[in-house]
């Protein structure tokens, strides 16, 4: 590529807050996608544009450049709607692997493209690759193939889609630039875009365990997402989520796998099945499957009480190669050698479990990446044994963790006991979904308005 701007004046006007014009920042970018820029480059507008934010132009000169870093996908001779859902992440949060399917049993192509595990946070990818032969790189035609035939298709990022997002990302998570609302929403809406959907649902969270610590903040990255998604005529819906503590009782990769395939079931737990009926239920009214989001809850629960749900959740996981004797004994998925637990230290009410502290303990124990190399070690993770408001005794195991690598043990333990407060009272429970962000704006959001038994 000719080079008609400098990378290091881009760099320092970024670091001298200065505004950047839709042609350098589109330079950059492909000349970063095309291997022209050095990581330790990039690193540092990345930390630049981290501290000193990008303005509205440049959010969308961002999103806009990493979209077209590949292509974008046609899938308009697929009948019907194409309907996707994105979390911005959180600790537990496995509730990809349990809508996609539902979704897709309730007759709505989810044309699915997932990340892998960010910081502290977990990500679809690894999970999925947790079952053994389960493949999450395809090419475009296996994508169109695979979507085609199930209704649904669960895979990474390709070559040919938003490849600078895919890069990018995976260096945001070794440098420390993840939780920016410019660089996340550029994330995020880069694939979405490229992936052929016509609507989106997303899950942008909150509080400990998200990238955004407040509801604020996470309202702006809601209203963010939603704008970028309206600008390209797709029916995008947020819902801002709680994320102080682990969604579910399974943090790590295998671990979450066989709490979705309860939840699938019928039988995950309660915060896991009423955030994956809402988003399935949005998804599914966005599909038009449903006339209002109520609708599509009732069609979710329907999806999973009916057993078809868990149905197309086998076909997928076939389809995609992966072995289905995991997924229907998951209990004879080997442990891993080490196992530890934390006990409470003084009878009371559990009234912290911090997410973050955990999602930490879990990249430490293995189930995460410190380095953008490093293998995941699907076995790695924790089982919380209680959850925020749960009466505990002294001695009591509030959580066990498990990992292959013995060193970690200390360290872990260490940020695990830390991540517990118990308290003499119990504490008030807290809205798990607070607000909807969609093209009429923010409201306040009303689980219970909402007919969910
Ligand atoms: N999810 C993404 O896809 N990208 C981010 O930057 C953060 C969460």
């Amino acid at each position: 590529m000719e080079r008609k701007y400098n990378i290091v004046s881009i760099i320092r006007k970024k670091r001298e807050s200065q505004s950047l014009s839709k042609e350098e920042i589109r330079f950059l970018i492909d000349s970063y996608t095309a291997d022209e820029i050095p990581d330790y480059q990039i690193s540092s507008f990345l930390m630049a544009a981290f501290l000193n934010g990008l303005n509205d132009e440049e959010s969308a000169a961002l999103t806009e450049s990493m979209l077209h870093s590949g292509i974008i996908v046609d899938l308009s001779h697929i009948p019907g709607k194409k309907v996707d859902k994105h979390s911005t992440g959180g600790v537990g949060d496995k509730l990809s692997l349990i809508l996609a399917p539902i979704v897709a049993s309730a007759g709505v192509s989810v044309p699915m493209i997932s990340g892998r595990g960010l910081g502290h946070t977990g990500g679809t990818l690894d999970k999925l690759e947790s079952i053994p032969g389960f493949i999450v790189d395809v090419n475009l035609d296996r994508y169109k193939e695979i979507l085609e035939r199930q209704n649904l298709v669960l895979v990474g990022q390709t070559e040919e889609i938003a490849p600078a997002d895919k890069r990018l990302y995976a260096l945001r998570d070794v440098t420390a630039t993840v939780e920016s609302i410019p660089l996340i929403a550029g994330s995020i809406m880069s694939k979405k875009l490229a992936e052929g959907i016509d609507a989106l649902v997303l899950d942008v969270k909150y509080g400990s365990g998200a990238f955004m610590k407040t509801p604020d903040e996470a309202q702006k990255l809601a209203e963010a997402l939603v704008g970028i998604g309206e600008q390209f005529g797709k029916e995008t819906i947020a819902f801002l989520t709680n994320m102080q503590q682990p969604l579910g009782y399974k943090i790590g990769n295998w671990l979450e796998v066989h709490e979705c395939i309860d939840a699938l079931k019928g039988d995950g737990p309660e915060d896991i099945m009423e955030l994956s009926h809402l988003l399935s239920g949005a998804m599914i009214y966005l599909g038009g499957k449903a006339i209002t989001i109520e609708e599509g809850i009732k069609i979710s629960r329907q999806q999973v009480a009916n057993g078809q749900a868990y149905q197309k959740w086998v076909d997928i996981v076939k389809e995609q190669g992966g072995d289905t004797n995991t997924i229907e004994n998951p209990n004879k998925y080997p442990k891993a050698a080490y196992e530890f637990e934390i006990k409470a230290p003084a009878d009371g009410y559990i009234s912290k479990l911090d997410a973050f502290e955990i999602g930490m303990a879990s990249v430490e124990l293995g189930a995460g990446r410190k380095t953008k190399e490093e293998a995941i070690d699907p076995q790695a993770g924790i089982v919380l044994r209680k959850k925020v408001g749960d009466k505990i005794s002294k001695g009591e195991t509030i959580l066990t963790a498990y990992t292959n690598k013995p060193t970690t043990i200390e360290s872990a333990s260490e940020l695990l006991f830390g991540s517990v407060t118990i308290s003499d009272h119990k504490p008030e429970k807290e809205k798990l979904v607070t607000h909807i962000v969609d093209s009429k704006g923010t409201r306040f959001f009303e689980l219970n308005a909402v007919e969910l038994r």
